[in-house]
């Protein structure tokens, strides 16, 4: 009988939006049963790696903990808890930091991605210097945070990740230093995790730019439906939606980009696929009547969510003491964790 163990995290930075959601958060929900452990957490060390202000980071970790919570983590089957709070997270860290190479960093797409931003937007001060200039700038935990990532799947000896494709690189990261930390102590003690990918309907593009995915941390906020927008503004935001010239409606990724996000959305939040989703536009002829459609389903599906969201916050002494019990439960499986690493390290 083969026991589950399944990790994941969510910043704590921003408000958690529609691919957030239907991407992962749903999931999270979906995840707790009966034969698997489930361990989720607000990887507050992760937001750090970008300056962060005290009072807001503190404010965004409880209200990203009541998200999850309206969002169905359940915390008597699941360890809800923060990142800082358990401090097997660093301590594995500075372990794998000590055995894994530099150059494993340095070819993770997302950290070259940070680079050319960052070269983009001190491009001026760069003509004079070195391309280094860049990454000097840039923090060490931004470069190493995929390291703290495989600490906090390993230390639970998670056996699935539930998992974006951006993520999918850094998973394999994991399984890397896994294997390295084996074969450096002489011991089978970690297993390499799974990836738990979800469908591709449920990856959410930008409503502004369909070609990138729906983000917190794209500027503009009529890109993404925050899970906690009034229906108002939901409405509002698919309405400005970006879509094309073509007449009718049709699923077509590559030439209908904004269309056939609007209907993958829709499909997500009924829980269809495509194909159901498309004959249930049969009556449907532009994409207003779409945009309508796919805001109403958007709208029901999230309303229960919101509900409880709100009735979260009028409890915030309850969501405190979720995380602290979440803490001690993870807690302990990180202790049990760390004293053999530390042993098989000779520490
Ligand atoms: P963001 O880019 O908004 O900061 P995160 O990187 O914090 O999102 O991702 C949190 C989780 O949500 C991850 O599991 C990620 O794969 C998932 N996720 C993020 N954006 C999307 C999206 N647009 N569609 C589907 N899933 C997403
Ligand atoms: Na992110």
């Amino acid at each position: 009988k083969h026991q589950r163990i399944v990790f994941s995290g969510i910043q704590p930075t921003g408000s958690p939006h529609l691919g957030n959601f239907l991407g992962a958060l749903d999931n999270w929900a979906k995840l707790q049963q009966k034969d698997s452990v489930t361990y989720y957490s607000v990887v507050d060390l992760h937001a750090i790696t970008l300056p962060q202000d005290p009072k807001v980071l503190r404010q965004s970790k409880h209200d990203m903990a009541a998200a999850l919570l309206a969002c169905g983590v359940d915390p008597k089957q699941s360890a809800l808890f923060e990142q800082s709070k358990v401090r097997g997270h660093s301590e594995l860290a500075w372990i794998f930091n000590c055995i894994t190479p530099v150059g494993w960093l340095g070819r993770m797409t997302q950290w070259k991605s940070k680079i050319e931003k960052s070269h983009t937007s001190h491009a001026q001060a760069l003509l004079e210097t070195s391309t280094s200039a860049g990454t000097a700038s840039l923090k060490m935990g931004l470069f190493d945070y995929p390291v703290l990532q495989a600490a906090d799947i390993l230390i639970y000896k998670a056996t699935h990740v539930p998992i974006g494709d951006d993520q999918i690189q850094h998973l394999e990261l994991c399984r890397d230093i896994a294997t390295l930390f084996n074969n450096n102590t002489k011991s089978k003690y970690f297993t390499k995790p799974e990836a738990i990918s979800p469908p591709s309907t449920k990856r959410i593009m930008s409503l502004r730019d369909p070609s990138a995915k729906m983000s917190k941390s794209d500027p503009s906020d009529f890109s993404r439906i925050n899970l906690f927008d009034e229906p108002k503004v939901i409405q509002q935001k698919i309405s400005k939606a970006m879509t094309d010239g073509h007449k009718g409606i049709s699923f077509d990724t590559e030439n209908r980009p904004g269309v056939s996000n609007l209907i993958n959305i829709y499909a997500a939040v009924t829980n269809k696929s495509v194909d159901d989703a498309l004959k249930d536009m049969n009556g449907l002829h532009n994409s207003q009547q779409l945009k309508q459609a796919v805001s109403d389903a958007v709208i029901s599906r999230i309303h229960p969510i919101q509900s409880e969201y709100v009735k979260l916050q009028a409890d915030p002494s309850y969501v405190q003491q979720v995380l602290k019990e979440g803490a001690a439960k993870a807690q302990v499986t990180a202790d049990e964790t760390m004293e053999q690493v530390y042993k098989l390290m000779g520490l």
